[in-house]
């Protein structure tokens, strides 16, 4: 079945919709069909452009914010097709950068947040019957140069993936798919500062060959990821952890190109 055949009607709901991936996944859905509600977080001029061009809703939600989330999913009255746990935040820089404020909101967004949030949609049922959940990690889950907090946060989401996808009986009563998406990477602006950094290491290791197959191989548009992650979410027959690009791992890539 096409994409388009599997979102056209359906109800798609997510998270961090005002830039980056998640504002591509925002337009990809809901030019195919998809009746689509996004949340913002910081950017609500750019949500109500978004909102207003696609034709779809949004909402604010803060991650690890508990009146927040719960306020988010008091609005949902429609049962949820597809739910695409996207928003994230990033923080590089070594242990010295590494505050405990900083390592806090990054757990508290990425890991706690989600957490709280995948309990009330399944124990809230908030799903239809079949529903697929996503949420997007990263391949930074396996450790990586200066991501103390990021790389930890990530590497939690792939235990609460295994951990509902396998094991927990709501999951099992309401059909649900639940997958861990794991991008290696994509231009926006998370990354605008770093990945130019990383380009710059791999030229200098392997001069313009080495960039273009790095790139090639392993870094995306945002309009790349954002269908790459539509298809993974809207096949049931997906479930557990998944890397896009396939089988991508961090450590094999930084031995290769930078
Ligand atoms: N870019 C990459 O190379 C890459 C690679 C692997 C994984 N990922 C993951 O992909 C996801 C999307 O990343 P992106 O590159 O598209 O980043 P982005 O352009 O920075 O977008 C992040 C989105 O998350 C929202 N957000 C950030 N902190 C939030 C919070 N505390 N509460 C609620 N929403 C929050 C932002 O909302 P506002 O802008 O409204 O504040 C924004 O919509 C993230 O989970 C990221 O970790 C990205």
């Amino acid at each position: 079945m096409s994409l388009d055949t599997l979102l056209d009607g359906k109800y798609l709901v997510v998270t961090g919709g005002s830039s980056g991936i998640g504002k591509e996944i925002v337009e990809q859905a809901s030019y195919a069909g998809a009746k689509v509600l996004f949340t913002y977080n910081t950017g609500d001029n750019r949500a109500l452009e978004i909102a207003g061009r696609t034709g779809s809703d949004s909402l604010k939600l803060t991650l690890g914010d508990q009146d927040s989330t719960r306020m988010f999913l008091t609005i949902i009255s429609k049962q949820i097709d597809y739910f695409i746990a996207n928003a994230g935040m990033e923080l590089s820089g070594d242990l010295r950068k590494h505050t405990y404020d900083k390592i806090n909101s990054v757990i508290s967004a990425n890991l706690t947040g989600n957490l709280y949030l995948l309990q009330e949609l399944i124990i809230g049922q908030h799903m239809a019957q079949n529903g697929q959940i996503a949420v997007i990690g990263s391949i930074a889950a396996d450790g990586n140069h200066d991501q103390l907090a990021y790389s930890s946060s990530k590497a939690g989401l792939r235990a609460a993936i295994e951990t509902l996808s396998r094991y927990d009986s709501s999951v099992k009563r309401q059909n649900l798919g639940i997958k861990l998406i794991e991008p290696a990477f994509v231009r926006t602006g998370m990354t605008e500062r770093f990945l130019p950094v990383i380009e710059r290491l791999v030229r200098k290791k392997g001069g313009d060959q080495l960039l273009q197959e790095f790139r090639d191989r392993f870094v995306m548009e945002p309009k790349d990821a954002a269908s790459r992650i539509l298809n993974l979410t809207t096949d049931q027959n997906v479930v557990g952890v998944r890397q896009i690009p396939e089988f991508a791992n961090l450590h094999r890539i930084r031995e290769t190109y930078f």
